[in-house]
């Protein structure tokens, strides 16, 4: 966990696509509400080491902007929306030594976090007044909505830097991004790809975008619930599209294992041996999902050990057992017809990652 003095040493990345292993020293201050009349008043806690040997340093390895504030009080944040997720960031931050003020629609969730230190809002209104920083973490961007218009939230936003959490389309993200930014608040967007329990360990993964100033002034909240929260850079549509592009592989891939323990229990092979050869199959998986990106992002597509027209004639074999066995024939038959579609397109002797074209948005 983190000092509840300095609020851990942060890094503060203007590149995108890096994890922010090596960055500048940056201490966290917290921001009291009177001081969100002035955002340009907080800029005099964040002094560059410039002329520095490190400074220089610095931005020759990351690009990165070194600033250094001094510690004068208490990290404190509010959370909007304790379900699941949205508790288990507020109960992090507590254990990680901030001040957390928390607002729920149901109250009983409030109360369990104020049981372990965190102040109770009287509403949404008073959980964004009551701190600069403000982590919104709802079911959708739809409920966020419905709450801003039933509270009157609008002139609240002024100053304020959310962090918004909640998974969103890119629909969502961008209306969302022009409204705070039309009322006077500051946006980090991110998306989250672990569960609750991860968060403030090595198993956390927090997927952030926002303006640089955005993202330094959150990067000690942050990096509380994950210390190598990953800077996806200013486009704000980037967590929305990694997190579901993350998505597709982990639906994909637990579909097909669904679906292979549906045909094998249907033709009669214990679960348990199924088991055992799926742990054989997983071990290569990895390198060989490394091969797949790294062929499409070199343009490597048409060197293959396993041609696209052989992947099909295996699905085609794989769809007469299940339809043998009588087991339901909707996933074989939709990967068919992207093999199909990759043939059409002339890609059969190609490796299977040429169907990146087949996926690629219509020309
Ligand atoms: N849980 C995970 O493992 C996980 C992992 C990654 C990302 N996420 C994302 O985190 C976000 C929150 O997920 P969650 O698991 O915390 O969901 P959840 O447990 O279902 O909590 C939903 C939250 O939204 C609030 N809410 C729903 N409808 C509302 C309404 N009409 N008015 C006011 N508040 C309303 C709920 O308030 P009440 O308590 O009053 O119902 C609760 O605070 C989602 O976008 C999800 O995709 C979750």
């Amino acid at each position: 966990m983190v000092d509840d003095q300095t609020c851990t040493p942060r890094f503060a990345f203007a590149e995108p696509y890096k994890k922010p292993s090596f960055g500048a020293v940056f201490l966290w201050r917290s921001w009291s509400k009177a001081e969100k009349h002035d955002a340009h008043s907080r800029s005099r806690y964040y002094e560059r080491p410039e002329g520095s040997v490190l400074a220089s340093f610095l931005q020759l390895i990351s690009g990165a902007m070194p600033m250094q504030t001094q510690p004068d009080s208490t990290p404190s944040v509010s959370v909007i929306g304790l379900g699941a997720m949205g508790s288990g960031i507020a109960q992090t931050l507590l254990e990680g030594g901030c001040t957390v003020s928390v607002w729920n629609r149901s109250r009983e969730k409030v109360d369990a976090l104020v049981e372990n230190g965190a102040i109770a809002c009287t509403g949404p209104a008073d959980a964004l007044d009551a701190n600069s920083h403000v982590i919104v973490c709802l079911s959708d961007y739809q409920v966020w909505q419905q709450i801003i218009e039933s509270h009157d939230l609008a002139p609240h936003f002024k100053d304020t830097f959310i962090i918004q959490l909640t998974t969103g389309t890119i629909d969502d993200v961008q209306a969302h991004a022009s409204f705070i930014r039309d009322h006077g608040g500051h946006l980090v967007d991110g998306a989250v790809m672990c569960y609750p329990r991860n968060l403030g360990t090595d198993e956390a993964a927090l997927l952030l975008s926002g303006e640089p100033d955005a993202m330094n002034h959150c990067s000690p909240i942050l990096s509380i619930l994950d210390a190598t929260w990953t800077n996806l850079g200013e486009d704000i549509n980037r967590p929305s599209v990694l997190s579901r592009s993350l998505m597709s592989g982990l639906t994909g891939a637990i579909m097909g294992l669904v679906n292979g323990a549906a045909i094998c229990r249907a033709g009669g092979v214990p679960l348990d041996v199924f088991m055992k050869f799926n742990e054989g199959t997983n071990s290569i998986l990895l390198s060989e999902q490394k091969r797949l990106i790294e062929a499409i992002r070199d343009g490597r597509t048409d060197e293959t050990e396993a041609s696209i027209k052989a992947w099909r004639e295996g699905n085609q074999a794989l769809i007469s057992v299940a339809a043998s066995l009588g087991t339901d024939l909707s996933l074989q038959h939709a990967i068919q017809e992207v093999f199909q579609k990759g043939g059409r397109k002339g890609l059969d002797e190609h490796d299977i990652s040429a169907l990146v074209d087949v996926f690629g948005p219509r020309k």
